[in-house]
């Protein structure tokens, strides 16, 4: 089942979701390696990681609102109530989140005149010459939205536990692609 349907999110949305989920892990876990243990081979590595993997999160974060567009009809549906609504009011937040954050980046870096590459693939070329207001909104923003996305995934994914553990009414179940209705 490659769609979703109004029980549970079909493989193509599962599939988007846990794989974002585990890229957002490793760009805020190499982040917080930056911060926290400074310079170190490991920071180098995890650093050295950053563009290309929030490169491929803008790509994936654009093929899932497509996908999300066009199963629009058929997915699992919020409910009618304010907690729906919250819910809905979340996952429109962190749609905008996901493609804003590496989006500033991505300006910044063509706005920087510095050579990028990501997957052997030549994104931007060694200009020399600064853009400054293609570089201002990710200087001032990328770090800031970032930690705040951050802090929302911590919220969507403790609300998930809440539903399965305590209301037990199958919204994760839908996520994992078990069918309990
Ligand atoms: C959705 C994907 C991304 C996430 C979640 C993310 C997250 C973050 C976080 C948490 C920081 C640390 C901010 C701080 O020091 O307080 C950061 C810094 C940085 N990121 Fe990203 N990033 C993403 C995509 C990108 C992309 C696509 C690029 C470049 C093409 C990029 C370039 C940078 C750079 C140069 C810094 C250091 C300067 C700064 O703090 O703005 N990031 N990012
Ligand atoms: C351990 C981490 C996570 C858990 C347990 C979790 C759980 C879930 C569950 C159960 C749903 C279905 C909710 C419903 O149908 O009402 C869902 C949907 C969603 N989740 Fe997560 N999630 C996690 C991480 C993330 C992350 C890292 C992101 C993005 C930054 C994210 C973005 C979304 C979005 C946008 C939806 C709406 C459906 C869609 O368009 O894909 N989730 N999540």
């Amino acid at each position: 089942m490659w769609q979703d349907n109004e029980h549970v999110y079909g493989r193509v949305s599962r599939l988007l979701h846990w794989s974002m989920a585990l890229l957002f892990s490793w760009q805020f876990f190499g982040m917080a390696v930056k911060i926290i243990v400074g310079r170190s081979p490991l920071t180098a590595f995890l650093v050295g990681t950053h563009r290309p993997v929030g490169l491929l999160l803008l790509v994936l974060a654009a093929l899932r609102l497509l996908w999300a567009l066009y199963n629009a009809g058929r997915r699992p549906v919020y409910a009618a109530d304010t907690t729906g609504r919250l819910a809905r009011a979340g996952h429109i937040l962190l749609y905008v989140l996901m493609l804003l954050i590496p989006a500033l980046a991505l300006l910044r870096q063509f706005g920087s005149g510095k050579a990028f590459s990501a997957f052997g693939l030549p994104i931007t070329q060694e200009t020399g010459i600064e853009i400054a207001w293609m570089m201002a909104p990710a200087d001032l923003l990328h770090g800031p939205l970032a930690w705040c996305l951050l802090a929302l995934i911590v919220g969507h994914a403790a609300m998930a536990l809440f539903h399965h553990f305590r209301l037990k009414d199958g919204t994760l179940a839908r996520m994992l692609g078990r069918r309990l209705i």
